[in-house]
């Protein structure tokens, strides 16, 4: 067996994301797996170089990995022979520059998103790559999970005839931090920061709306800070400036209407953290996370409105649960496997920074709609 070492700068390694997604579930993982195999044989084997902003943090995660390769000079570790690819979850902020800096170095790049802060940005780094020829990816997770595989499967099998409509709610309540400590960074809850859940989660709708159904043509967006006064990491109080929830309405291609909600805001009456309901002319599928109940238009019960009568129809039950004739593993690693293969052996890999930067522009046009309370078309990005 031949291994094919890829030099890789995580940097961000300190974060959630970084932390717990792209470096144990992803990175080490794959290594534990002994690489990535690819149709000769050889293995991609990730060497893995830590960046971060504190010493002492980087130290502890490389020692409890058994790692030996960290550093908090992202420059000079850019400048090192062995190192191909940049990888980045830090804090949203401060990913264009350091983006930019991977760029300039001549190294692939795979980021978390938002790829940037605007679409401007993301489509001059859209550009700055192409011209200096290196290959790009932004992190997709959503479209790897278990549920949305399924619904996926379900699409390309013609089970909904013409598709209707896509209703989603995403969302839980985020503590605040006055009384029990809250489960998010604080920066998400600042704009100032580069907080804010449309800033968050329309990168996310934007490619599981075009990559299942059909390209998104106008928004119309009502955005809400529900709770604006939060506390932070360090027991401080501080005014929420951004946006806690968002009403979002997506018009698609082909007539398709999707409404979804994001909300930091709600307290879950559901099966999983968040859920589509897609409707069609031949059937229904209600996809999480993990799971995907359908309902075809054969089974299809007739409910008729008569509220002085209980229903006597217990609609929950009418839905069958599709099963997993499959094996899922963790989305961000078979991302990551992806984008690997994409760098060394040239495997298509559709999730480029081109794509990254729709999804910015989504966020962007859905703020903008809140902001001007109208409906706002989607123009093409070009390159
Ligand atoms: N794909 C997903 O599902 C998903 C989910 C959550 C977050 N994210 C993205 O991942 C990125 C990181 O989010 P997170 O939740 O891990 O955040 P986090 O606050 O837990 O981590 C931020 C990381 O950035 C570093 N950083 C660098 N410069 C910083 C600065 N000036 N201030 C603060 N931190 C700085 C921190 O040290 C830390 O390693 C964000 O861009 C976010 O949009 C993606």
């Amino acid at each position: 067996m031949t291994r094919r070492p890829i030099g890789i700068i995580v940097n961000g390694v300190t974060g959630r994301m970084g932390y717990r997604q792209h470096l144990v579930r992803s990175l080490l993982a794959i290594r534990e797996q002994g690489g990535v195999p690819l149709a000769d044989g050889t293995r991609i084997w990730p060497e893995l170089v830590l960046v971060g902003r504190n010493e002492n943090r980087l130290r502890d995660i490389a020692e409890r990995h058994g790692l030996t390769d960290w550093t908090t000079d992202l420059t000079a570790a850019l400048t090192r022979d062995d190192v191909e690819i940049y990888f980045d979850a830090q804090l949203t902020q401060q990913r264009e520059k350091a983006v930019r800096q991977a760029i300039d170095a001549g190294r692939h790049v795979y980021t978390e998103k938002p790829l940037a802060e605007g679409s401007p940005a993301a489509v001059e780094l859209a550009r700055a790559a192409e011209a200096a020829n290196v290959r790009t990816g932004v992190v997709q997770d959503k479209l790897f999970l278990p549920g949305l595989r399924k619904l996926k499967r379900l699409i390309d099998g013609g089970f909904f005839g013409r598709i209707l409509s896509v209703r989603g709610e995403f969302g839980y309540w985020v503590f605040e931090g006055d009384w029990q400590p809250t489960q998010r960074p604080s920066w998400n809850y600042r704009t100032e920061d580069g907080g804010g859940i449309v800033m968050d989660m329309f990168p996310h709708w934007h490619y599981v709306l075009e990559e299942l159904f059909a390209p998104v043509r106008a928004v119309s967006c009502v955005t809400a800070t529900h709770i604006p006064r939060r506390v932070d990491e360090a027991g401080r109080p501080y005014p929420a400036t951004a946006d806690d929830a968002a009403y979002g309405i997506f018009e698609l291609d082909g007539g398709i209407v999707a409404q979804l909600n994001s909300s930091w805001t709600v307290r879950v009456n559901r099966d999983e953290l968040v859920e589509f309901q897609v409707d069609g002319t031949e059937g229904s599928a209600v996809a999480g996370l993990r799971n995907c109940r359908v309902q075809h238009r054969s089974v299809t019960p007739k409910p008729v409105w008569n509220p002085d009568l209980p229903s006597g129809e217990d609609f929950r039950s009418q839905w069958t649960e599709v099963p997993d004739n499959d094996e899922f593993d963790n989305g961000f690693k078979v991302q990551w496997e992806a984008f690997l293969r994409h760098v060394v052996a040239g495997e298509a890999f559709p999730w480029d920074f081109l794509a990254g930067a729709r999804g910015v522009q989504l966020a962007e046009l859905g703020l903008r709609s809140a902001r001007e309370h109208r409906r706002v078309e989607v123009p093409e990005l070009g390159r």
